[in-house]
């Protein structure tokens, strides 16, 4: 009888120590958002991007877990914080893997632009593809559509119409998200050639994938090539909202390869769906924005403090807070990178 109480006790304290982590995740991309909210249109994106990882190096310091990046700034020999394998965290708790891009949108912040975030996802040990820097073939639907209507290889047309078939509408009302570059010219004239509308970004594939799981954005696909740790990203916020997608990565040179077969990965040519980027079960993500972008607004500064716009969001209860948090720096004495 003890025992099965002392079980019991045990399988609670798991699950309010996830529910607890996951509120507090907000606190560390809050922390790196502020930072690099000092550099917002100041034209000096390492600035603003080194301000945004040392905040949330710091940040990371007071949650309680054992925590390794898997995704992070980089290789120990080019990045000095928050570099892949290094271990973040009170060193208590339980052995979590953590997925981060301080700034997502470095150019954006540099340029006073759109869509730039502070961005963290964590799981269980092994439940992220240690995805290498490289390139990375998008694309991503939310919620309520059949995701074998996703294909990397038929053209553009044809995944357009069997979404407008899944979404009961026409073509014409469909939004198709794309980062603005001449490598995606195919998709962007397949797509008008049947008459969908194409939402050119100029930077931020994870927030434009995350725009797909929200009828207000007006995104209903997102497709391209960009940053594979931003895909990883991207799935692990898909596994919080529902939705789908799949990634393939691109390689450059023949360095970029041995890369990703140091990360253990064998089959290069491999087609990733949702679940082989972030495993589902116990995903928990945050995001804040920096500027202002389709899902979340940018950091609003005033004399003596500031207010961020931020999303938390666990995959296994599928709640999706939205955090309006208003800082007062006079008394903050927690973080003093900012
Ligand atoms: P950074 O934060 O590294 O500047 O990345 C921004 C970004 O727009 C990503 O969202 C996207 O995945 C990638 O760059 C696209 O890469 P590129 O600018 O080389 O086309």
């Amino acid at each position: 009888m003890t025992q099965q109480l002392d079980v019991k006790n045990m399988v609670d304290t798991k699950a309010l120590m996830d529910r607890n982590l996951a509120l507090e995740l907000v606190r560390v991309t809050e922390a790196a958002a502020l930072a690099a909210s000092n550099w917002v249109g100041r034209g000096d994106k390492e600035a603003a991007d080194a301000a945004a990882v040392a905040a949330m190096r710091e940040t990371f310091g007071t949650l309680h877990m054992q925590g390794r990046v898997v995704i992070g700034e980089g290789e120990r020999d080019e990045a000095p914080m928050l570099y892949i394998g290094e271990e973040v965290g009170d060193g208590q708790g339980p052995k979590i893997d953590i997925a981060l891009d301080p700034l997502e949108g470095t150019t954006p912040t540099a340029k006073g632009g759109n869509n730039s975030l502070a961005v963290v996802a964590l799981t269980d040990e092994g439940g992220f593809l240690n995805a290498p820097d490289t390139y990375m073939q998008k694309i991503a639907v939310g919620p309520g559509v059949d995701p074998s209507i996703l294909d990397l290889d038929a053209p553009i047309g044809d995944v357009i119409k069997k979404l407008a078939k899944e979404k009961g509408g026409r073509i014409e009302d469909l939004t198709i998200c794309v980062l603005d570059r001449p490598r995606h010219q195919d998709i962007i004239d397949g797509a008008r050639a049947i008459g969908a509308r194409i939402n050119l970004i100029q930077d931020g594939d994870v927030s434009a994938v995350i725009a797909t799981t929200e009828a207000d954005t007006g995104i209903d696909l997102y497709v391209g090539t960009g940053g594979a740790p931003e895909g990883v990203l991207a799935a692990a916020a898909l596994q919080c909202t529902g939705g789908a997608m799949l990634g393939r990565l691109v390689f450059r040179n023949d360095d970029e390869k041995a890369r990703a077969e140091k990360w253990g990965i064998t089959d290069l040519d491999m087609i990733y769906k949702t679940g082989d980027l972030a495993k589902g079960d116990n995903v928990m993500f945050a995001a804040t924005g920096v500027t202002d972008g389709s899902m979340l607004r940018g950091v609003r500064r005033f004399a003596g403090g500031a207010k961020t716009s931020s999303l938390v969001m666990r995959s296994k209860s599928g709640t999706i807070r939205r955090v309006e948090a208003e800082h007062n720096f006079e008394r903050k004495t927690w973080l003093k990178s900012i």
